[in-house]
C-alpha cells in the first residue's frame, strides 16, 4: 500500500473516498470546515443519519459542493479519552483503531484510492503527538487492510493508496513523513507476521520457515544462522530435538541479527516456533487441534520486529531466536516419561508431549543467555491457562525483572497491545521440580501459565528476562474479539510491542 503526505487544500484532493475520524459528541463541530465546503449536505446527511461518532461506527456520505473526492467516509472514535491505557495511549490507539475501521469499510466499498483528514486545527486528540498521530494513522491503515487471500481463488484488489491529508498550519515537514513511514513499516511486518501464522502447516514448516527468514535476512541486511538436527546435537540442544523427533521435518533452530556498528544495547528476542502442535503421544482433541498451525506465533513476531528493527536502523544490537518444530506422533515421536537434557545441561522428565513449548524455549533461552544480552523477552502461545485467565484481549506478562516487566507493558500500551502481569511466586518453581529429575515439565493445572513461566525462568542464566504468553491474544477464532485493526484469524500481537521497546 503507498502511504503519503497530502498537503493540498480539500478542494483539490483526489481521491475515491475521504476518512474524517470524529470523536462522540461534538462530530458537527469537528467536521465544520468540510460541512461549509459541502454547502451544508455533510450536516444534513448527520442529522438525518443520527450517526454519534460511536467507536467503530462508519458513516457513508456522497455530498454535494466543493471537494474533490464523490464520498465521504465519517469514522466514529467513540470517547478518545476512555480505554485501557494512559490518557495519551488511549487517543492513539482511538486514532489508529478508527484509521482501521475506515479503511476497511473503504476496502468494502470497493474504494481504491482513500485520503484521510487530520484536522489538526480541530479536537484536541491531534494536537498531543503529532508524530505519533500520524503514525497510528498509518498503522491503523495498513493494518485494517489486510487480509489474508492467498488461497481465495477469486481475489479482489484491495486499497492501492492512502492520502494523509494534512489540513492548514501544518506543512509537509520532514518528521510527518517519517512518521508515516515508521507506522508503515511496523505495520507492514505485523501483516508479514499475520500471513506467516496464517500459512497453513503444509506450507509453513520448519525448514520453510527458515528459508523465508534467510530471504528477508538477506533483503533487510540481517545475519542470518540456522542450525538443523546435527548442529543441534553438537549444540547440546537436547529438548527441542526431543520435541521435534516425530516430525518429518527437521527441527531447526533460527538466529536473525541486526548488529549495528556502534550498538547501545543487546535484545534477545525467542520466539516459540512449533508450525503444528497435534500435542504429540499426549495427543490434543481434535477441536482444540483446529488452530494449532498458529502455534508459531512468536516465532513469527520475532520475525516481523527483527525486520523492522532493520528497516528502522535501531540503535541495538538485537538478537531473534526462533526454535522451529513441528510436535507430532509416531514410531519415534518423544514419549512421556523420557528425560531430555537442555543446553544449559538441566534435565527434564517429559510427563506430557503437549507442553512441547517449553522443552524447546529450555535450549534456545539458554543460549541466547550466553550471549549476554542486557535484557531477554520471550514470545510463546505457551498455555491454554493463560487464555483461561486471560480472555482474548490481552498478554500474560511474567519474569525476573520488574523495570524490564513494566517496559514492555509500556511498550505494549503505546502499541495499542494490553500486556498484564501475572506473579511468579516461587511455589510455581516448586511444583515444576521433578522427581527422578531436576524439572518436569508439567505441574498439575491450577496457575498453569505461572508454572511454565517459572520452569522458563530456569534456564535464562540469571539475566534480566521478560515472558510474554501470547496464547490468549496470537490468533483470533471468534467473534468477540474482533476490532477493525485485528482481522480474524492471525493478529500479528507482540510485533509493535517489540519494536517499541527497541524505540522508546
Ligand atoms: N500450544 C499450546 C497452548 C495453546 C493452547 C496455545 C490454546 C493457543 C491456544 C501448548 O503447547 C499446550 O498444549 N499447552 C498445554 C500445557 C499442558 C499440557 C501443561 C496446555 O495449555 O494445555
Ligand atoms: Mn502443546
Ligand atoms: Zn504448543
Amino acid at each position: 500500500m503507498k502511504l503519503e503526505i497530502q498537503t493540498q487544500a480539500l478542494e483539490q484532493v483526489r481521491a475515491d473516498a475521504l476518512l474524517v475520524l470524529v470523536a462522540e459528541g461534538n462530530v458537527l463541530g469537528a467536521l465544520a470546515g468540510l460541512n461549509r465546503l459541502t454547502g451544508g449536505s455533510l450536516a444534513a446527511a448527520l442529522e438525518y443519519s443520527g450517526f454519534a461518532g460511536r467507536r467503530d461506527k462508519t458513516l457513508s456520505v456522497y455530498p454535494s459542493g466543493k471537494i474533490g473526492a464523490p464520498r465521504v467516509i465519517v469514522v466514529g472514535m467513540g470517547n478518545p479519552d476512555s480505554g485501557p491505557f494512559s490518557a495519551e495511549h488511549n487517543r492513539l490507539h482511538a486514532i489508529r483503531r478508527a484509521a482501521a475501521a475506515g479503511v476497511r469499510e473503504a476496502q468494502a466499498q470497493k474504494v481504491k484510492h482513500v485520503g484521510v483528514l487530520v484536522p489538526w486545527g480541530d479536537p484536541q486528540i491531534w494536537k498531543d503527538a503529532r508524530g505519533a498521530a500520524l503514525q497510528a494513522v498509518a498503522e491503523g491503515a495498513v493494518l485494517g487492510a489486510y487480509r489474508y487471500t492467498t488461497y481465495k481463488s477469486a481475489e479482489t484488489p484491495g486499497i492501492e493508496a492512502v492520502d494523509v491529508i494534512i489540513d492548514r498550519g501544518a506543512r509537509k515537514s520532514r518528521d510527518a513523513a517519517a512518521a508515516i513511514e515508521r507506522g508503515r513499516v511496523v505495520a507492514e511486518a505485523t501483516c508479514l507476521t499475520r500471513d506467516l501464522v496464517n500459512g497453513p502447516p503444509n506450507e509453513v514448516n520448519p525448514v520453510t520457515l527458515a528459508d523465508l527468514c534467510r530471504k528477508m535476512a538477506k533483503s533487510h541486511g540481517l545475519k542470518f544462522t540456522v542450525w538443523g538436527p546435527e548442529e543441534l546435537e553438537k549444540q547440546r540442544m537436547g529438548a527441542i530435538l526431543g520435541v521435534g523427533r516425530g516430525s518429518r521435518v527437521p527441527t531447526q533452530v533460527i538466529i536473525l541479527e541486526h548488529r549495528p556498528a556502534r550498538a547501545a544495547k543487546t535484545f534477545a528476542f525467542c520466539g516459540k516456533g512449533v508450525t503444528f502442535d497435534s500435542g504429540g503421544l499426549s495427543l490434543k482433541p481434535a477441536d482444540s487441534m483446529e488452530t494449532m498451525k498458529g502455534d508459531m506465533s512468536g516465532a513469527a513476531a520475532v520475525v516481523g520486529a527483527l525486520q523492522t528493527a532493520a528497516a528502522l536502523k535501531v540503535p541495538h544490537r538485537v538478537l531473534g531466536v526462533i526454535g522451529a518444530v513441528e510436535n507430532m506422533t509416531g514410531g519415534a515421536a518423544l514419549k512421556p516419561g523420557e528425560v531430555l537434557r537442555a543446553r544449559n545441561g538441566k534435565t527434564i522428565e517429559v510427563r506430557n508431549t503437549d507442553a512441547e513449548g517449553r522443552l524447546l524455549l529450555a535450549d534456545i533461552l539458554s543460549w541466547a543467555a550466553e550471549q549476554n544480552p542486557d535484557m531477554i523477552i520471550d514470545l510463546a502461545t505457551l498455555t491454554g491457562a493463560a487464555r483461561i485467565a486471560m480472555g482474548s484481549h490481552t498478554a500474560a506478562v511474567m519474569g525476573n525483572d520488574d523495570a524490564w516487566i513494566g517496559a514492555v507493558i509500556r511498550a505494549g500500551a503505546a502499541a495499542g497491545e494490553r500486556i498484564w502481569q501475572l506473579p511468579l511466586w516461587e511455589e510455581f518453581l516448586d511444583a515444576m521440580k521433578g522427581e527422578i529429575t531436576d524439572l518436569k515439565n508439567t505441574g498439575g493445572r491450577n496457575g498453569g501459565a505461572q508454572k511454565a513461566a517459572a520452569f522458563l525462568g530456569e534456564f535464562v542464566g540469571g539475566r534480566p528476562w521478560v515472558h510474554l504468553d501470547i496464547a490468549p491474544v496470537a490468533y483470533i477464532e471468534q467473534s468477540e474479539g474482533l476490532a477493525p485493526h485485528l482481522p480474524r484469524g492471525a493478529t500479528g500481537f507482540g510485533v509493535r510491542t517489540l519494536v517499541n521497546l527497541l524505540t522508546e
